[in-house]
């Protein structure tokens, strides 16, 4: 049995969280920095970096304190090493360099996406490789089918926005407060989801990518036409994108009749009616539908302490010179889209 502390600050959540190989989660505590970026309507990068500066550490002496643990009693720190904002990211994986080389402990640099794609396991000791992955969240919207540890092919990316930067795009045109993807599903409740015709960007492509820009814009001039109360636009909103990555998954879900069940993650992956448009979808291709608890959706360090754990597992370890990287593809061999994995 491993024990790993994990470190995650690739966005505008600083986390941190001891997991240990047996998948039990010993403790993990999120500081979000809603207050900080609410009056700027998104992420300011300088200002999210600060903040990681700020609240990293005494996360980590808490998270020592909830489980009674000391550092001595870890076996490897591991720290989202990118993709994400530089700035951020360098804060986590520093302080996880100086931890290790304090401890004498070995470090792991984790792909945050890498960590997205592993937590579902941290929940689920059945899910086994390779499964098929929609990884959904606020840079990134892909499908990936996931081979094993540091093995992916991804089979669609987005080549513009992304599926939660739509929603928070959306969030912004309805007036909604940041973060906008709880709100816009919140107002999308009493709403129509038929009452706007918006449009479905790729729907039925043999090319395997999302597109969410077209929508955005059309999002715009519906708002600017006044003709549609918030809660229809955002529910009509709010299905397009269902449709979208209902119609994109099918696609994958056929290519790959070898994966163990359909799976979903990242912060979007909270939302309720993608969640039950994709757990239909699955039954349709006889597949399990897995997807993790909502706080394990969004970002948090236990995802990046399991990915440490389970690369631990396998001797996957790193020096104390690796870099931060601003982009980091899961897939090294998978051609480069325009826009896609812009922000993390
Ligand atoms: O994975 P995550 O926490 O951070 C990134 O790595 O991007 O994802 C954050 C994204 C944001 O765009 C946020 O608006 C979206 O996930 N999100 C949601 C919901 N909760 C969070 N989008 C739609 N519905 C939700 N309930
Ligand atoms: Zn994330």
């Amino acid at each position: 049995m491993t024990i790993i502390l994990g470190l995650e600050s690739s966005c505008d959540e600083t986390a941190a969280a001891l997991v240990d190989s047996n998948r039990r989660i010993l403790a993990h505590r999120v500081a979000g920095q809603e207050e900080e970026h609410r009056p700027f309507g998104g992420v300011v990068p300088e200002i999210a970096a600060r903040a990681h500066v700020d609240r990293l550490t005494p996360l980590v002496q808490g998270v020592l304190a909830d489980a009674g643990l000391t550092l001595d009693d870890v076996d490897a720190i591991a720290a989202t090493a990118g993709p994400g904002l530089i700035g951020g990211v360098m804060v986590g994986l520093v302080t996880g360099k100086a931890l290790a080389h304090a401890a004498n402990k070995p470090l792991i640099a984790v792909n945050h996406l890498e960590g997205h794609a592993l937590s579902p396991r941290l929940d689920n000791e059945n899910l086994a490789f390779p499964y098929l992955l929609l990884l959904v969240s606020g840079g990134h919207c892909q499908l990936l089918l996931v081979n094993g540890v540091d093995d992916y092919r991804r089979l669609a990316t987005t080549i513009d926005d992304a599926a939660g930067e739509a929603f928070d795009k959306t969030a912004k045109l309805l007036g909604l407060d940041y973060p906008g993807g709880p709100a816009v599903e919140a107002l999308a409740k009493g709403g129509n989801p038929k009452a706007v015709p918006f449009p479905r960007p790729l729907l039925g492509s043999k090319e395997p990518h999302f597109s969410f820009a077209g929508l955005k814009s059309a999002v715009a001039r519906a708002v600017a036409a006044g003709e549609h109360s918030p809660a229809d636009l955002a529910a009509s909103f709010q299905q397009a994108v269902v449709d979208c990555l209902i119609d994109r998954s099918r696609m994958a879900l056929a290519a790959c009749p070898e994966a163990t069940a359909f799976v979903v993650a990242g912060g979007v992956a909270a939302n309720q009616a993608i969640r039950t448009g994709l757990t239909a979808l699955a039954a349709e291709y006889g597949k399990d539908f897995v997807a993790p608890p909502l706080w394990l959706c969004t970002d948090n360090g236990a995802m990046i302490a399991w990915a440490g754990a389970e690369r631990f597992a396998k001797g996957l370890t790193n020096e104390l010179d690796v870099a931060a990287r601003p982009r980091w593809p899961l897939d090294p061999n998978a051609e480069t889209v325009r826009g896609a994995g812009v922000k993390a």
